[in-house]
């Protein structure tokens, strides 16, 4: 087991509570939307972790949709379990075993983790259907003044969910590089990227069709 998978596995009850806040709602809704689901349609979420988005892409598709969350954290799959009707698949989303086209796919909070964020997201890009959609939602530190607290509060939550023993600034610059590549990567094989912040700034969500 790595270690983010470890910090994972003993922090998914107090993460749970944390992703499922009602501020954060919204958020979550916002990436789901950038999706343009249809009733009936498939969407996959990447690192789905306790599963807070797996209702809203449910409410997209409808029961008549289908709804896949993966992740590797078994302790994270379990308290996903039930939320939005979803079929929960534990397993690495570096080479994820999806053999079907999807409509939409989704990660959150995710892909600064990878070592190869941008060969990741080709991966991803490739399970999607022509025309569908990719959309993922990554926080964005800021350097004015007055984003100190949340900054320091994201150096921290990387940090100790990283394997990596170097001090917590210099770790939150590589999550941050692994997340522009990603972003980056996802402009290049979108043919409509956008790209908007919410929370004051503090979110980059990120979508754009794929064909
Ligand atoms: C910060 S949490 C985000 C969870 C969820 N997307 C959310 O928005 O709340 C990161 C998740 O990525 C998962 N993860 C990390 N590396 C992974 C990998 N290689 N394959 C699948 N899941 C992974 C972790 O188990 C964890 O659940």
């Amino acid at each position: 087991m790595t270690d983010a998978r470890r910090f994972y596995a003993r922090w998914a009850r107090l993460y749970d509570a944390l992703a499922r806040l009602p501020g954060v709602r919204s958020w979550r809704a916002a990436a789901v939307n950038a999706l343009a689901l249809s009733p009936g349609d498939a969407v996959v979420e990447m690192g789905c972790g306790t599963g807070a988005n797996l209702p809203h892409a449910r409410r997209a598709v409808r029961p008549e949709g289908r709804v896949i969350g993966l992740d590797a954290t078994r302790a994270m799959l379990e308290r996903a379990r039930g939320r939005g009707d979803a079929d929960l698949l534990q397993a690495d989303a570096v080479r994820p075993p999806i053999a079907v086209p999807v409509d939409g796919l989704l990660a959150t909070f995710v892909a600064g983790m990878f070592a190869d964020p941008a060969a990741v997201v080709d991966r991803w890009c490739d399970l999607v259907r022509p025309g569908g959609r990719a959309a993922f939602l990554h926080f964005a530190p800021s350097d004015r003044a007055w984003a100190r607290p949340p900054n320091a509060a994201y150096r921290a939550f990387v940090w100790l969910s990283s394997t990596d023993k170097q001090r917590p600034g210099e770790v939150a610059t590589g999550h941050q590089r692994r997340v522009d590549a990603a972003h980056d990567r996802l402009r290049e094989r979108a043919v409509d990227y956008r790209e908007r912040r919410l929370a004051g700034g503090y979110l980059r969500l990120a979508s754009g069709r794929i064909e």
